[in-house]
């Protein structure tokens, strides 16, 4: 007989971590002004100097993607996105300005060539938008750091059958979390979320191409500086 027949309980799952994921509207058009005019100035190789994959753009000197005037369409529709994911789903009031401080390629071209665990500290937001997407290309996947059902250090871990206290993962016990990506969405997250690509199926054709980017959220010009945490309008920020 098993727990749930004996005993009533309720469960209450709190304090999650939130991934907002949107369609981009204007995606069709978005996805051409990027092939035809954007990608052959950010061309990167696909090896590096230490003979390894390029899966990102990012260390190849030139993650201002958004700084192009072909790309305003779409850093626009991003910014969109952004918004909602804040005020709608986290409740924020619309009182900040989205500034885009860093946007590049991720891109690979079969099941080995993964990003790993990472993050995007110091921004607030970050994001992935799907340019181009083949099926049984990598998911995303995110890693709980916060490990907030963690009852010791290492009782979730997995190392191997005979190595682990693990029954199995449940959404309250996993410290993973993976979605699969689809062309033309924009997934939105908390920069400070670690998060990497998951290989879903052993061989894709063509490219999974993908712009990553981060941003910061700073006070509206028109509000008081009454707030004691959160950034104050760049027009009063200066450097000597
Ligand atoms: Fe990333």
């Amino acid at each position: 007989m098993s727990i749930e027949e004996v005993v009533n309980y309720q469960l209450h799952n709190i304090f999650p971590t939130s991934v907002y994921v949107g369609e981009m509207n204007g995606h069709v058009r978005h996805k051409e002004a990027f092939y035809n005019k954007i990608y052959p100035k950010y061309q990167f190789p696909r090896i590096n100097a230490d003979g390894d994959i390029n899966t990102v753009s990012e260390s190849e000197g030139k993650p201002i993607i958004h700084t192009e005037e072909s790309a305003v369409p779409m850093m626009k529709e991003i910014t969109e996105h952004i918004k909602i994911y804040y005020m709608e789903i986290l409740g924020l009031r619309d009182v900040f300005d989205v500034y885009h401080t860093k946007s590049w390629i991720s891109r690979s071209y079969n099941s080995d060539e993964l990003v790993p665990e990472h993050l995007h500290s110091p921004s607030h937001i970050s994001y992935a938008y799907y340019i181009n997407a083949p099926e049984g290309s990598h998911a995303i996947s995110f890693y709980d750091k916060k490990k907030g059902n963690e009852l010791f250090q290492g009782v979730l871990d997995y190392y191997h059958e005979d190595d682990t206290f693990m029954d199995e993962y449940t959404f309250e016990s996993t410290q993973k979390y993976s979605l699969h990506t689809k062309e033309g969405t924009i997934c939105i997250f908390p920069s400070k979320t670690s998060h990497g690509t998951d290989s879903v199926s052993e061989v894709f054709s063509d490219e999974r191409l993908a712009i990553s980017g981060d941003c910061i959220i700073t006070l509206k010009e028109s509000e008081r500086m009454k707030y004691s945490v959160g950034h104050i309008n760049p027009k009063y920020w200066r450097r000597y």
